[in-house]
């Protein structure tokens, strides 16, 4: 009996029920990955390390594979902060997409100086190289990105590659790119092309040229920038399935929506939808984890605020892969904010307010952690409990735990400083 019991609770451990909790467990339940947007910069916050690792199976590095990043002078190639990343990913299990190889944009200067014959061969050159350094480690790459105008031409935008060497650029640029790692899915990533337009039909058109004529050609990627000049189109899923339907995989790749509360996330809810609704949708990826790290900040665009409270983004989109719907606290979700109140010369306050989210809670959890040279001396308004390290405190409530949606509470502490006066790291709030 004692056996079984042994073994049952294992089982309810390790199986889908709590694989389910997270984005990335959910997500693949549904034969899909959940990917993010890293920074290599970030990667020593512990608590952006920590969602990441909880919440994602995939990863692009943001910026550090870009060709300023990998190839600032001509043929010689930097890897460190892009191997940085890879290496995370890696030892994390996690799926990598390889972004960028040919954009227009992030282009160190002598590129764009050459003339038509020494850009084809430095084109040519960079994606060999870069691909073979990453030979068998990316799932998909960016062969090339953002080629195509916006507006309704449905021309290709002028760069380069486009100026000198044609349109015959981006089928070059992916036969290369086939023969230097035939393992990876090779994509191509666009903007604007989220919905039927005239820009979307033009890279239709051209993967079903591609396709015809047996240009090797994996995969396309619809960035998803949303915001309120450029919402979710009507047309979303229709639009992903009329491409799965010439014979390649889509991705969401780079998905943010500007906004907040529940309007964003019935936005995610439905871009979320329309990926499962597709079957060649393979995954999402989000651009970025934190609000605060993402390109457009000020749009508050991501799934987790600034100190990575899940939103209600977060819990529509686990809801829609068919996760537990809020990590498990049954709809129910808190974000936190800290302030420091009083500094005296040898040590401060620290404040953090709880703020339920668009359901009541009757519980909450948050840590805070401190520096090394750092102590707490005094706590109040919350129920501390501590680490081994002494440095990371768990707090919870001390009568202060029923909150009506999007009603607050706080607690406070005041830290000795010993000469360190950097505020303490606010980890997530769990509701229950
Ligand atoms: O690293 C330098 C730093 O040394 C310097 O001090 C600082 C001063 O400006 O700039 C830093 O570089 C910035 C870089 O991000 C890293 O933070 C660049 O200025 C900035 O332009 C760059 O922005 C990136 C942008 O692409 C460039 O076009 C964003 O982080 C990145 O999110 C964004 O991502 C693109 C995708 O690759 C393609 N699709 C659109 C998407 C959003 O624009």
């Amino acid at each position: 009996m004692v056996g079984f019991l042994t073994a049952a609770s294992v089982l309810a451990l390790s199986g889908p029920a709590s694989a389910a909790s997270t984005l990335g467990g959910a997500a693949a339940a549904k034969g899909r990955y959940f990917g993010a947007a890293v920074a290599a910069g970030h990667l020593g916050e512990s608590p952006y390390a920590a969602t990441l690792d909880t919440e994602f199976n995939a990863v692009t590095p943001e910026n550090e594979m870009k060709w300023d990043a990998v190839e600032r002078s001509r043929n010689s190639f930097t890897f460190g902060s892009a191997d940085q990343i890879v290496g995370h990913a890696q030892g994390k299990g996690m799926k990598i997409r390889g972004h960028t190889l040919v954009w227009h944009s992030q282009l160190p200067g002598w590129v764009s100086g050459l003339n038509a014959s020494d850009l084809r061969s430095a084109m040519n050159n960079h994606i060999t190289k870069v691909m073979q350094h990453y030979q068998g480690k990316i799932y998909a790459w960016d062969v090339v990105n953002e080629a195509f105008q916006d507006g309704n031409s449905g021309a290709r935008r002028s760069s380069p590659f486009q100026d000198k060497l044609g349109d015959g650029f981006i089928e070059e640029a992916f036969r290369t790119a086939r023969a230097a790692d035939p393992n990876a899915k090779l994509c191509y990533n666009d903007y604007n092309t989220d919905g039927q337009n005239a820009k979307s039909n033009a890279v239709y058109n051209m993967v079903k040229d591609f396709k015809a004529r047996g240009v090797p050609i994996d995969c396309v990627g619809f960035q998803s920038h949303f915001n309120s000049q450029s919402p979710v189109p009507g047309d979303y899923q229709q639009n992903l399935q009329r491409f799965a339907a010439l014979g390649v995989d889509v991705q969401i790749t780079e998905l943010d929506i500007e906004g907040s509360g529940s309007a964003q996330a019935d936005n995610y809810r439905r871009v979320t939808q329309a990926c499962l609704a597709v079957s060649r949708c393979t995954g999402i990826t989000v651009w970025g984890i934190p609000d605060k790290y993402s390109w457009r900040a000020s749009g508050t665009p991501l799934l987790f605020d600034d100190n990575y409270g899940k939103k209600p983004a977060y819990s529509a989109v686990l809801a829609a892969l068919g996760g537990s719907g809020d990590g498990g606290g049954g709809g129910r979700t808190c974000t936190v904010s800290y302030a420091e109140t009083q500094r005296w010369g040898d040590r401060f306050n620290g404040q953090v307010t709880v703020r339920a989210g668009n359901s009541a809670i009757s519980g909450w959890t948050v840590t805070v952690t401190v520096r090394s040279a750092q102590s707490v001396s005094t706590t109040w308004n919350g129920s501390p409990s501590w680490d081994s390290s002494g440095k990371v405190m768990t707090m919870r409530p001390n009568g202060n735990g029923n909150l009506g949606a999007g009603a607050t509470t706080s607690f406070g502490f005041t830290v000795m400083a010993n000469g360190d006066w950097s505020a303490p790291t606010i980890g997530s709030c769990t509701a229950s």
